[in-house]
């Protein structure tokens, strides 16, 4: 039997074509279909600036750069997300500090959040995690405040909305993942979007080297036209054409992506109605739209220990779990880091507790129907 996927993309002709027409232009890297992607994602959520990179983690610590973050400087980040959002702290040097999560929704804590903040507090980074978005007003107020760079680690939140407006423009700078189980996909890439050009261009000089081939903002004058200037260290994290092409034509479909996750995840709120032990993921208020990228169940407190024999059955059936996420402090490596269990309690039950159940935007009622069912006759009392 085949396994269903936790996740997975969905690739139709016109994306084919859109990345074999870039094959056939001859122009793979920093062409016009990237610039025709950056400009179609910022208009998608409203910002006035985008640029690209080749992962959602390069992406990250663009932002990260972009935002002054250095060494000796802490960046706030929930336990509860991937990796990447507290990795890109250390690639410069910065200490992440973790903040505890939001029991109902698994987003960063307000409160955990403000209370650690000290005078070496650089950026606050928000997750919406499964594609929830998180208290975005409460932080950028908190930011504000602070005097903090708002970077919002939306890498599962592309096509949500907050308070009625496309995620994207809450934070100063937003990251959208386009990893193939992402809401769109480019195979592998990320943006940053933000309504600061100096955030832009500090970005896009990070992305290529720190080499900068735009005279007006060299230092040393009096060159030859073949100079270009190497300003900062950077990286080659550029995205490439083919890329870009394939995710413009996936991004004219963002709304039927989510339109469809939303619906299976409603099909799944009724299919697992009054489960006993079953905690569902919180229902969509009016004004915040999920993007649905995870549908996480969590067993109730008094089944919790069971949670990993619940998960090998689920595989054994051929339904392709996921937990999500190991949290950051508890990866071996960050506890050779000195990061201690019991540093962010709520996250660490959470997570305990926690399975993704498959959701994408072609699952199908029988492959849904097929899921509820096996859970339930999984928890059903014996
Ligand atoms: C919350 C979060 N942050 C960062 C990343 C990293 O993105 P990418 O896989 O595109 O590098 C991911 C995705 O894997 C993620 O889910």
């Amino acid at each position: 039997m085949k396994m269903i996927p936790y996740s997975t993309q969905d690739i139709n002709e016109a994306d084919i074509r859109a990345v074999a027409a870039v094959l056939r232009s001859g122009w793979l890297t920093q062409g016009p279909a990237l610039e025709r992607f950056e400009k179609a994602i910022a208009k998608k959520v409203g910002a006035k600036f985008a640029a690209s990179f080749n992962s959602g983690t390069a992406a990250l610590h663009a932002a990260y750069f972009a935002a002054g973050v250095g060494k000796g400087d802490e960046v706030i980040v929930p336990a509860l997300t991937f990796a990447a959002t507290a990795n890109a702290a250390l690639y410069l040097g910065a200490k992440p500090v973790f903040a505890d999560s939001d029991m109902h929704t698994g987003t960063m804590s307000v409160s955990d959040a403000r209370r650690k903040i000290t005078k070496r507090t650089k950026a606050i980074v928000p997750v919406d995690y499964a594609g929830c978005p998180a208290a975005l007003s409460e932080f950028h107020t908190l930011a504000k405040k602070r005097r903090l760079v708002f970077i919002e680690d939306a890498a599962q939140a592309l096509g949500a909305t907050y308070r009625g407006r496309p995620v994207g423009t809450q934070a100063d700078m937003t990251m959208f993942s386009f990893h193939p189980v992402k809401s769109i996909t480019t195979g592998e890439g990320g943006v940053i979007v933000t309504d600061n050009e100096d955030y832009a261009r500090a970005m896009r000089l990070f992305r290529s080297h720190g080499i900068s081939k735009d005279a007006t903002t060299f230092a040393r004058k009096n060159h030859g036209a073949w100079y270009q200037e190497m300003q900062a260290l950077g990286f080659n994290y550029r995205m490439p054409e083919m890329s870009a092409a394939l995710g413009e034509s996936q991004l004219k479909r963002l709304d039927t992506f989510i339109t469809k996750r939303r619906a299976a995840a409603k099909r799944y709120d009724r299919l697992f109605k009054n489960v006993p032990g079953l905690i569902l993921p919180p229902p969509e208020r009016i004004h915040e739209k999920s993007a649905w990228h995870l549908y996480p169940v969590r067993l109730a407190p008094r089944i919790a220990h069971k949670r990993d024999e619940v998960f090998a059955k689920l595989r054994e059936a051929g339904i392709g779990v996921q937990v999500h996420h190991v949290p950051v402090h508890l990866h071996v490596f960050y506890e050779k880091l000195g990061y201690k269990k019991g540093l962010c309690p709520n996250a660490e039950a959470f997570v305990a507790s926690e399975i993704s159940i498959p959701l994408f935007p072609n699952i199908t009622l029988k492959q849904q129907q097929f899921i509820a069912n096996t859970l339930k006759r999984i928890l059903a009392p014996t």
